[in-house]
């Protein structure tokens, strides 16, 4: 049996859809039993448990040969890296305390910095944390999700615009959670090999204008226009979204450092995997 975390968001579902198609157990872990409801139906068993609570997620991850695990963002928070580091913790000790086998963690590109990297430094801190904590540990470092650009989907409908903070002209690796998902499995699935980094991008690098052109195709019938924003001007536009002034600020560092360059793979172990989904098919999906 394999326990998945995340599955209600966009990587643990594919985990989670990808064992139970390959005739894996599974055992879905929710934060609330409402949730798990959809994966029973699908022959899951459901464990409820927060990623902070380290005796509940122990129990969850009792007796499992493999377990996915990622540290979900905390956007509202006003100390988001703290917030996160504890909930790290908590899933440090679970991971020991339960000696599961094999754990796939969710981190990000960019992992191997130990600052100035917004919010990456949580899984620099988790991939720290867990080297330590889990008998075998495999890392996978996914470039910038495709599935964020969802978060312009209104600005595209409405409008015919992009708004980005990625620097136009520039091509950025980018990659479909589809195909994090599926590595994610097939990495459960190969076993444990000590402790392994896997770092991915899609199957091509993205300028913020061909990003424009494959919204603009799914959701209009069209291309779209970018709007470049300003890297000064993140607080603002993100703390009038929602976003806490904090954690604002670490999108800001995080944004400035893929301008910079900073933000990019290791390149340490070997070479970065490429994904199959394409921007236009990932987009396809998002918009159906
Ligand atoms: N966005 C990027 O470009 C990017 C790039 C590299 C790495 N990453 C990493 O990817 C992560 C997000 O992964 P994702 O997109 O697959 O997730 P997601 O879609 O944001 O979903 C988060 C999942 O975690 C669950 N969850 C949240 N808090 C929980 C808690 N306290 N206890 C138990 N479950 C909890 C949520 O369940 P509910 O339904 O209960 O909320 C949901 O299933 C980021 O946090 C970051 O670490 C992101």
């Amino acid at each position: 049996m394999f326990a998945v975390a995340g599955v209600t968001g966009n990587t643990g579902s594919v985990v989670a859809r990808e064992l139970l198609a390959a005739g894996q157990a599974v055992r879905v872990i929710v934060r609330d039993a409402a949730k798990g409801e959809a994966w029973k139906a699908r022959g899951a068993d459901v464990a409820v448990a927060q990623l902070d609570d380290a005796v509940a997620l122990a129990r969850a991850l009792d007796g499992v040969k493999g377990a996915y695990l990622l540290s979900p963002p905390s956007v509202t928070s006003s100390d988001p890296l703290t917030e996160s580091r504890s909930q790290v913790d908590a899933m440090a000790r679970a991971v020991a305390a339960s000696a599961v086998p094999h754990v796939v963690f969710l981190s990000s590109i960019a992992a191997h910095h130990p600052d100035r990297t917004g919010p990456i430094l949580t899984v620099h801190y988790a991939e720290q944390k867990l080297s330590a904590a889990a008998r075998d540990v495999t890392f996978v470092r996914p470039s910038y999700f495709l599935e964020n650009w969802r978060s312009a989907f209104a600005a595209v409908k409405g409008d015919g615009v992009l708004p980005s903070f990625l620097q136009p002209g520039r091509a950025f690796p980018m990659v479909a959670t589809e195909d994090i998902g599926r590595v994610a499995a097939e990495r459960l699935l190969a076993g444990p090999a000590g402790r392994q980094v896997v770092e991915l991008t899609g199957p091509e690098d993205y300028t913020p204008e061909a990003i424009a052109r494959a919204l603009g195709n799914a959701l209009l019938g069209r291309e779209a226009h970018v709007v470049p924003l300003p890297v000064e001007q993140a607080e603002p536009i993100l703390t009038s979204l929602g976003v806490s002034p904090a954690m604002a600020a670490l999108y800001r560092e995080m944004y400035t450092s893929f301008h910079t360059g900073h933000v990019d793979f290791e390149r340490r172990g070997g070479a970065v995997v490429r994904g199959k989904v394409g921007a236009e098919a990932a987009f396809a999906a998002m918009a159906a």
